[in-house]
């Protein structure tokens, strides 16, 4: 990514202005009217903003277990082709992470991987898919199956905003989803993620993890229920009294602006990266060295990045080189297999066959993908791939 915002000059220079005359810079009216535009653009009933992506991930697993919905020592599965912020807080909340392996073909998972490693451990209770890169696994089956066998299906939507399946935007499939807002993604409110649900007691729950267990920030009908069921009958106390474990992962009226102006340019620009995604998969065609990626199930490829599967470790080397030496950044899928990390051998280390994230990790790769990406941006990646 070359700017953090969509349309830099004009962002930064409303920025500055806003600055200089808000009446307020904690969370407030631009928060507010943010997370009702993103419900709207998302197609959702609730958004609740927060700080971070990370976050997001975080008070979701809190929320759902205050709610009772999910239990200490609950298991709960997980693309292993993901972010180290999507894993951590299953472990850190006391729940149980289970690796479940990505297909290769689209670097996501599918129905088939949910249901092989439920044979080995059917009592899981959960399951958080990373949609990664812009692409999508068969979620309305997922979706479909979760719901007939009693699992909790969620949705990190971080690096998928603006992907479509015929059935649907991705992050309206589960119970909930994330959303990340870091520069590169998206969208940028410099730092900043969501959370997505059409479940009004979970929405509920995750404003009161979202800032420090109260309730200032609910219906004035859902302050005055949690009220008397707790014996808080003073005006004065109310104010001070903390209902569930929490948090403080609130955004600012930075965070709320920031999102409102980078939303009425968004739309377009998912196009504009499934153009460019489609303009180096043709390049790719018949390549000996790399093997294609699957979309045909996806309606919209808001494709996140520029992702390449080599066939084997050793040419993954050699273009990773090449990128390099070209000046172009680039990263493993993700993070690899997030099994392999130091932190999950030491904290969580249960051991689980991934082929299909093993293979990712060795021989794939990625270079970002912007709107404003030129013909000569395109043309360098198309000579970096070129076999020599
Ligand atoms: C899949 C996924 N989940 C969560 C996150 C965390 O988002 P943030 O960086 O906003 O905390 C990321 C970040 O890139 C991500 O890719």
């Amino acid at each position: 990514m070359r700017q953090p915002f969509l349309q830099e000059e004009e962002t930064r220079r409303a920025l500055a202005q806003f600055i200089l005359t808000a009446p307020r810079l904690s969370m407030d009216a631009q928060c507010q009217r943010f997370e009702e535009a993103f419900a709207q653009h998302q197609q959702c009933r609730h958004a609740i903003l927060v700080n971070s992506g990370a976050s997001a991930n975080l008070i979701l697993l809190q929320a759902l277990k205050n709610l009772g919905r999910l239990k200490t020592g609950d298991k709960v599965g997980f693309s292993a082709l993901t972010w180290s912020t999507n894993t951590m807080p299953i472990e850190q909340l006391g729940f149980v992470p289970v690796p479940v392996d990505c297909n290769p073909a689209t670097m996501n998972v599918h129905l088939e991987q949910l249901k092989e490693r439920l044979r080995e451990v059917p009592d899981m209770k959960a399951f958080f898919t990373t949609n990664v890169l812009g692409f999508a696994g068969d979620l309305q089956a997922i979706k479909n199956f979760c719901h007939q066998e009693g699992l909790i299906f969620l949705e990190d939507n971080c690096e998928s905003m603006g992907t479509e399946l015929p059935e649907g935007k991705t992050g309206n499939f589960g119970l909930a989803s994330t959303f990340s807002f870091f520069v590169a993604h998206h969208m940028s409110t410099i730092e900043g993620g969501m959370i997505c649900t059409q479940d009004d007691e979970l929405a509920e729950m995750l404003r009161i993890v979202r800032a420090n267990g109260w309730d200032r920030n609910l219906s004035p009908e859902s302050q005055k229920k949690l009220r008397e069921q707790n014996q808080i009958t003073s005006e004065f106390k109310s104010k001070y009294t903390f209902y569930h474990p929490a948090y403080n992962v609130r955004p600012t009226e930075i965070t709320g602006f920031l999102g409102l102006k980078q939303l009425e340019y968004v739309v377009e620009t998912y196009a504009q990266r499934e153009k460019n995604y489609l303009f180096i998969e043709e390049n790719l065609k018949n390549h000996p060295h790399f093997s294609p990626f699957d979309h045909s199930h996806i309606k919209v490829l808001s494709a996140f990045s520029l992702s390449f599967l080599c066939r084997s470790e050793e040419l993954r080397d050699h273009y990773v080189e090449r990128f390099m030496k070209n000046g172009i950044e680039v990263r493993p899928l993700i993070a690899g297999n997030m099994a392999r990390q130091p932190y999950y051998k030491k904290y969580i280390g249960l051991d689980f066959s991934l082929p299909g994230a093993e293979l990712m990790d060795a021989c794939g790769f990625y270079c970002g993908n912007y709107p404003e990406m030129s013909e000569e941006d395109l043309q360098l990646v198309v000579e970096c791939l070129q076999p020599q």
